[in-house]
């Protein structure tokens, strides 16, 4: 299986971003994390983190026909982009949206996603764990659907 994980705007941060909010692992540590979770289950795993909301659209857009299943914490883009929301629409690969903090916990404009109805499911408030959690459950997810 091949599983793409995105990360939006001010992830390359993490680590040094509000710690007492993301926690004190960097984005690298994370990927580094899941990345061995993923080889010791034979999947091949890809990771793009941009600041740019194109790169994204774009990075979605190459995944069409190729890629089994995304694993997106669209960070800012969350509470803002219906062109993020179009990009997965369009190539109709499933995916699980991902949040380090429990967003309904913090200001108002962050309980709203254009992404969670068309999730397959969302987690948040879990901190590098979701990541995680995210990846056992699409592996899950594939090797009933898609094998
Ligand atoms: C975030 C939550 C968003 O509201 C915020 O804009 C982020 C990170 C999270 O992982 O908790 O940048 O997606």
């Amino acid at each position: 299986f091949e599983i793409l994980m995105l990360n939006g705007p001010n992830l390359n941060m993490l680590g040094k971003r509000e710690p007492e909010i993301y926690g004190a692992q960097t984005l690298d540590e994370i990927v580094a994390l899941l990345t061995t979770q993923a080889n010791e289950q034979a999947i091949k795993l890809s990771h793009l983190q941009s600041n740019a909301e194109h790169l994204l659209i774009e990075a979605i857009h190459q995944a069409y026909q190729k890629v089994d299943f995304i694993i997106i914490n669209p960070t800012a883009f969350t509470h803002t982009s219906v062109a993020i929301r179009d990009a997965l629409l369009s190539v109709a690969i499933p995916f699980i949206e991902v949040h380090l903090s429990n967003v309904h916990a913090r200001e108002e404009f962050r309980h709203h996603s254009y992404f969670s109805d068309i999730a397959k499911g969302v987690i948040c408030g879990l901190g590098t764990e979701g990541y995680s959690f995210a990846l056992q459950s699409a592996h899950t997810w594939l090797k009933k659907n898609k094998s």
